[in-house]
């Protein structure tokens, strides 16, 4: 089969389209991947793979949707590594089926963003009727907890790039440019924000007292100075999420809401063959994508 191999650490170019091996069952379920996502993660995994834990010469990617090569059943593979390729194994409680109204592309690019944003907003116990602040709803975290927020009933605001914004808007929240005035004295009671660095002062200060940031990485810097009196003056509460705490019946609760139309599930900026993944961890970079990117084996 045909997949992407990284044997060293580095820029988008570490990602070789390679002949190799179908990998064997040993377990596992096989699965004949249709569409895989990447997600940010990946990018993070590709410049320091030693830092993720992975042991090189590896196949990057966390989500798939295809096949099962036993049963043909169509099916999400979320949470397992090796997505970029024409064939993944995937532990059988991470491969779950899919209802046919939900295609292989949606399907792909709902897993990991969707699940993140889920367990993060969970996590904020974010009620009906509050104000949300997404920062970067552009990204696929972010556009994510708008549709995530708006299901909950929140009154959902987003900021992103100013070529962003009508996107924003289509997908039912106010959108906000990053330096908008509005944002300071906002008086959110939760900001999701997946950028932290200089933007989390921004998040602090749109939030109103007792209100809560839920935060699940840092596509700007981890490393923040923040003035904690705003924290300890409005009693805020900073809270750290992430998408490994959904269970595999969470999952399957996300794609029924995406099948039955209660969530409207990811936007697919774009999809591109398998081959071509150091351009869309290229465009991910330069900030040119809205939503999940798309490879196709
Ligand atoms: N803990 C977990 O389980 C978990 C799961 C998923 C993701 N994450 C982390 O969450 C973060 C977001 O991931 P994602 O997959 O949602 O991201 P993504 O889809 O790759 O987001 C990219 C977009 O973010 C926006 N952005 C805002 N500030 C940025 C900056 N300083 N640098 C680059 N882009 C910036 C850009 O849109 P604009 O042009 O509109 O600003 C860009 O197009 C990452 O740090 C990721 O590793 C963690």
């Amino acid at each position: 089969m045909h997949a992407i191999v990284v044997h060293e650490g580095g820029g988008p170019d570490v990602l070789n389209f390679e002949e190799v091996p179908d990998p064997a069952a040993n377990g596992k379920v096989l699965v004949q991947v249709e569409a895989a996502a990447v997600n940010h993660f990946d990018i993070s995994q590709r410049m320091a793979p030693e830092m993720t834990g992975a042991t090189l010469p590896y196949t990057p990617g966390l989500d798939a949707a295809g096949t099962r090569v036993d049963t043909g059943e169509r099916v999400l593979v979320s949470g397992a590594p090796g997505a970029y390729a024409e064939i993944v194994a995937a532990d059988a409680e991470n491969v779950r089926r899919l209802p046919d109204s939900v295609d292989f592309e949606r399907a792909a690019g709902l897993g990991v963003a969707y699940k993140t944003a889920w367990a993060s907003l969970a996590d904020t116990e974010l009620k009906s009727g509050e104000k949300l602040l997404v920062q970067a709803g552009s990204s696929g975290t972010g556009q994510a907890a708008i549709d995530i927020g708006r299901y909950l009933g929140a009154e959902v605001y987003a900021t992103a790039g100013s070529s962003k914004l009508d996107r924003i808007r289509d997908l039912g929240a106010e959108p906000l440019a990053y330096d908008d005035e509005r944002i300071d004295g906002l008086e959110a009671a939760v900001v999701f924000d997946p950028v932290l660095g200089n933007r989390l002062e921004a998040s602090l200060s749109a939030l109103a007292p007792t209100g809560r940031l839920v935060t699940c990485g840092a596509l700007d810097s981890p490393m923040v100075s923040i003035n904690m009196w705003s924290v300890v003056g409005k009693r805020l509460r900073i809270i750290g999420s992430g998408g490994g705490s959904v269970t595999p019946e969470q999952l399957d609760r996300l794609i029924e809401l995406v099948a039955n139309g209660e969530l409207r599930g990811p936007v697919v900026d774009r999809e591109l063959p398998l081959k071509q993944a150091a351009e869309a961890h290229r465009l991910i970079e330069n900030r040119e994508t809205f939503g999940k990117v798309l490879l196709k084996p």
